[in-house]
């Protein structure tokens, strides 16, 4: 028998329907469209407006939406990770409520935590899982709901970030296509930039932890655009070069959408021309564990058997990576 790879077989996502553009935001802190623009590439983000509704619930929506299109139950599904930082509690996983919310009866279910690469972390984690024989269908989730532990006061993080998530089922492939290939590295010394510094064993949410604003996202934005800007580049050119691909042989780039201006230098990095490279940052911005599965949501259309895919990721750790994966199946084909 071939060697078992871990193809993805379906994709879905889900981001809500309020729109908060860069016009609302110059009513809320001393910020302009212009600025925002040219700086970061986001026009507008979407907002989970409704009270009472978490992370898990665009899941639902996500997921729900992917069992339908692959045509299979909920009791198919073998294993559950769920990249996440917006958890809908600190405990139980957010892996364990999507679970019990979408009848997964028969699923091990677990949150991964690593912040905006959580989803290539957790497509690893998966593949593994899929490779080794253990399991047949995982369903891997990157979503957040970040107006949860964003300060709108501070012109520093709202401008960027925005809710919503998407998922991908992963299952046996006999061809040779599906995850291929993956760089995956960690500075735990990037801690210090890029942080929520109340809420957890360290800092527990007190009422002075509250007034000071420590419950929501802290972003040394200019330290951790010099280290993005270099950390997915390099992984993007290293897996390139380990799987000895030129430009021409790249169909498609799948960068986490946290700014333009990064992209545009792992795209330029890797000798990719624009037009390969999917951009979704300008109508949903920064979704941390949701950019990737949001962008193979919307380009599944247009991607093709045996297309090559760099997918890479910079974020919160630091932890960042790349994966290179054969797409599985004719997306145009998909009702
Ligand atoms: O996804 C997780 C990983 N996160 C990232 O990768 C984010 C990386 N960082 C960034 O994307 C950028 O650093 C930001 C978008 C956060 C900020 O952009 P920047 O080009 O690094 O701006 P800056 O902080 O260096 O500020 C430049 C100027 C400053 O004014 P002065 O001191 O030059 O007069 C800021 O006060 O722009 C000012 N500024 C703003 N002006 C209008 C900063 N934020 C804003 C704003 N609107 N929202």
């Amino acid at each position: 028998m071939n060697k078992i790879t871990a193809a993805i077989t379906a994709v879905n996502g889900y981001v809500p329907p309020s729109i908060l553009s860069n016009k609302d935001l110059e009513m809320m802190v001393d910020t302009s469209d212009e600025w925002i623009t040219s700086r970061t590439g986001v026009k507008e983000r979407r907002i989970l407006k409704e009270p009472g509704l978490a992370t898990s619930d665009m899941a639902v929506e996500a997921v729900n939406g992917l069992l339908k299109k692959r045509g299979i139950g909920p009791d198919e599904i073998d294993l559950i990770i769920f990249a996440t930082v917006t958890g809908d509690m600190i405990f139980p996983s957010t892996a364990c409520i999507l679970a019990d919310k979408i009848g997964a009866k028969n699923a091990l279910a677990y949150d991964l935590g690593a912040a905006c690469s959580g989803f290539l972390f957790s497509l690893e984690t998966g593949a593994r899982f899929i490779e080794s024989g253990k399991y047949k269908k995982v369903l891997v989730i990157g979503a957040d709901k970040m107006s949860a532990i964003i300060d709108y006061t501070d012109r520093n993080t709202c401008i960027i970030f925005g809710d919503g998530g998407g998922c991908v089922l992963l299952e046996p492939n006999y061809e040779g296509l599906g995850i291929i290939d993956s760089v995956l590295k960690i500075d735990g010394s990037g801690r210090h930039y890029l942080h929520q510094k109340a809420g957890g064993s360290l800092k527990p949410p007190t009422h002075q932890t509250v007034d000071a604003k420590e419950h929501y996202v802290y972003q040394d934005g200019k330290t951790v655009f010099k280290f993005a800007v270099n950390g997915m580049a390099d992984v993007s050119a290293q897996i390139m070069e380990q799987n000895h691909l030129t430009a021409e042989d790249v169909d498609w780039l799948v960068p986490h959408q946290a700014n333009l201006r990064i992209i545009d230098a792992t795209a330029d990095r890797m000798g990719i021309s624009k037009e390969k490279v999917m951009i979704n940052i300008d109508h949903f911005g920064n979704t941390t564990n949701g950019t990737l599965p949001l962008c193979l949501w919307e380009w599944e259309k247009k991607l093709k058997k045996g297309d090559n895919l760099v997918l890479a990721a910079f974020g919160g750790g630091f932890t960042w990576g790349a994966i290179y994966l054969k797409w599985a199946y004719d997306g145009s084909k998909v009702a």
